[in-house]
């Protein structure tokens, strides 16, 4: 495995997220503000031609899966050709995509003949009124289409991503799991993380383990699946159910320790830790005609950057701290 794509800790990087855009046709309360972000200038975002030299150059030095992300990425107009020209690079073997699922039954059939592998979708509630709530537009009748069209296209698992938030939708766990007894999904919970403006509060985070006895107290004989190398999430299933559920446990059990990936914004900076804004501009480098060399020092050398881990997030957990640290960065999920 590259030298440069492995850390002081010794971690590879085999996973590139891959941001296509900042922008979203959604305004989930967790992530955007009413009126979006500040959008860079069209000639500050990644090309086409640019991305496919940064992931070509990626790959040959071993990174095996690329996810593409957002703001939302099916909202850019290119993403099915960056998916046919992702899928012709040799020695890499998956390709996924997180969506809102605003436009997937749409793009899919397309999207899957052009290589789309893998599919993450962000679902938080099952119930419309409350939907058109956590997003403030319009759209879960066609979100659960895009499920069903990728269910139906043989994606499996379909993963959805449903951010946990106390007073919200903690109390449908029980109706999205029981999703899973006809569905082959894996709906994955999530731990809400704090970052600008998000207005997290401790007291808003529902933890694993909590979610945990409430799913258990329904169904005692879940099931704990065998962990995956370099998994984000602890998956479980009820016996006899297609699907399964997971709980990514960012805030209260960390996965630093296996962490595989590195990250590329829309406008092309490299960002070695979700929380980290250590950022160098491949964009820069790579439009003042640095050669693959200069660039592989380049990335090393952030590479070799990267911290053991994030320590913001012990911080945060405690009940009242004296200030919760947050992300800063514009697209801090992708
Ligand atoms: P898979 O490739 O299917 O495992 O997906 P993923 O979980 O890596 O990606 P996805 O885009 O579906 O993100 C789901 C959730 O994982 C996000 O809400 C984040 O909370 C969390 N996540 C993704 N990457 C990281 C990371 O590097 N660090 C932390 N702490 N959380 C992450
Ligand atoms: N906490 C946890 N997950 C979040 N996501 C967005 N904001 C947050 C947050 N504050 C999730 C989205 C999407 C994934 C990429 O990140 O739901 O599924
Ligand atoms: Fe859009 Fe995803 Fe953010 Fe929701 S979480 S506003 S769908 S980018």
């Amino acid at each position: 495995f590259s030298a440069f794509l492995t850390d002081s800790f010794g971690r590879q990087h085999s996973y590139l997220r891959i941001s296509l855009t900042e922008k979203c046709n959604l305004r989930c309360q967790y992530c955007m503000p009413e009126e979006g972000v500040p959008l860079t200038p069209k000639a500050d975002l990644l090309t086409t031609e640019e991305i496919l030299t940064l992931a070509r150059l990626f790959v040959k030095e071993g990174v095996d899966k690329i996810r593409l992300t957002g703001g939302e990425p099916l909202i850019r107009p290119d993403v099915v050709d960056i998916v046919a020209q992702l899928h012709r690079l040799e020695g890499l073997r998956t390709i996924g995509i997180t969506t809102n699922g605003i436009s997937l039954a749409r793009l899919l059939p397309q999207l899957q003949k052009a290589g789309l592998s893998a599919i993450n979708i962000s679902l938080d509630t099952l119930v419309p009124a409350k939907f058109e709530f956590i997003v403030r537009r319009k759209g879960f009748h066609k979100v659960m289409e895009g499920i069903h069209k990728a269910i139906e296209l043989g994606y499996s698992p379909v993963k959805v991503n449903c951010v946990v938030m106390r007073g919200l939708n903690e109390d449908e766990l029980l109706d999205f799991v029981a999703l899973t007894e006809g569905l082959p999904l894996d709906v994955r919970f999530i731990e809400y993380m704090p970052f600008d403006g998000n207005k997290w509060n401790f007291k808003k985070m529902v933890s694993y383990k909590e979610m945990l006895d409430t799913l258990r107290q329904q169904w005692p004989e879940l099931e704990k699946l065998p962990e995956e190398e370099s998994s984000t999430a602890k998956a479980f299933k009820v016996p006899g159910f297609r699907g399964q559920v997971s709980f990514i446990t960012s805030m209260s059990e960390h996965f630093c320790g296996t962490c595989n990936r590195l990250r590329i914004t829309a406008d092309g900076n490299l960002k070695v830790c979700l929380f980290g804004n250590s950022e160098v501009s491949l964009r820069d480098h790579l439009r003042a005609g640095a050669s693959e060399e200069e660039l592989l020092q380049i990335i090393g050398a952030s590479v070799g950057r990267k911290k053991r881990q994030h320590a913001e997030l012990l911080l945060m957990l405690q009940d009242s701290p004296p200030a919760i640290p947050s992300i800063s960065s514009q697209d801090p999920f992708r």
